[in-house]
């Protein structure tokens, strides 16, 4: 499974990368709004850093505005895939963005349907939103799971991009219904590193080096009794 990091933050994505588990970066309005400077100029940094696709969402309501956003980003990097929200004017750009060679990722699925109109128009990407369906009481992983299987089932050349992650269980379980990417916040990456046990027993080898250490460099009883004579 592919995992992207859901940030516009450079420190994040250059820390990712380290640790050699960037697949690629969903941006989006709100996430932009978080880092200072110009769309432009964050989306070309965060596309030298990031191995695979990096995603720059329209603002545009129209087709026509959609189209104009969307030639702008793909020309600012090769790996840039245009985000698209799932609307008739939306799935209308996917598919001429698609005519022209853009790549792009359809955002805002909130059922399967969504998911299989976005495929059939061409989206690269289809991103359906688990946590905020958990946020209105709804079974996100549904969607997951329902989408994962009609890609898998129609051989869809579309891939599952599961977004919206809240915690790190959203992620194994979209692994297991075969969603093919994940994209997190830093937060959650981190909370897949670490676990208690694994801290503390970090730290608990550590402390019996030490003493282990320690051990050896102290003269044993005995020798210290035949120098006192
Ligand atoms: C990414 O493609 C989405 O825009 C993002 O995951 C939305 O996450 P949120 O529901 O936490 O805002």
């Amino acid at each position: 499974m592919k995992l992207f990091l859901d940030t516009a933050e450079i420190d994040e994505i250059r820390t990712a990368a380290r640790w050699g588990v960037l697949d690629g970066v969903t941006t989006n309005p709100s996430l932009f709004a978080k880092v200072g400077g110009t769309y432009d100029g964050v989306l070309r940094e965060i596309c030298t850093l990031t191995p695979g696709p990096v995603s720059a969402e329209v603002v545009a309501d129209d087709v026509e505005g959609m189209l104009r956003e969307g030639r702008h980003f793909a020309s600012l990097a090769p790996n840039i895939f245009v985000k698209v929200p799932m609307s008739e004017e939306g799935l209308e750009a996917i598919a001429r963005l698609t005519e022209e060679g853009i790549k792009t990722n359809c955002t805002l699925i909130f059922s399967a349907n969504q998911g299989l109109l976005a495929a059939k128009a061409g989206a690269s990407l289809l991103s359906p939103f688990v946590g905020r369906l958990d946020d209105i009481n709804e079974e996100g992983m549904t969607v997951i799971r329902e989408l994962a299987s009609i890609v898998e089932i129609h051989g869809l050349a579309a891939e599952v991009l599961v977004a919206s992650v809240r915690h790190p269980r959203h992620v194994t379980d979209a692994a297991l219904a075969g969603a093919q990417i994940a994209s997190v916040p830093m937060k959650v990456l981190r909370q897949m590193v670490h676990h208690p046990l694994t801290d503390s027993g970090i730290i608990r080898f550590r402390e019996d080096w030490q003493k282990a250490q320690t051990a050896a460099i102290a003269p044993e009883p005995s020798a210290v009794a035949t120098a006192r004579g």
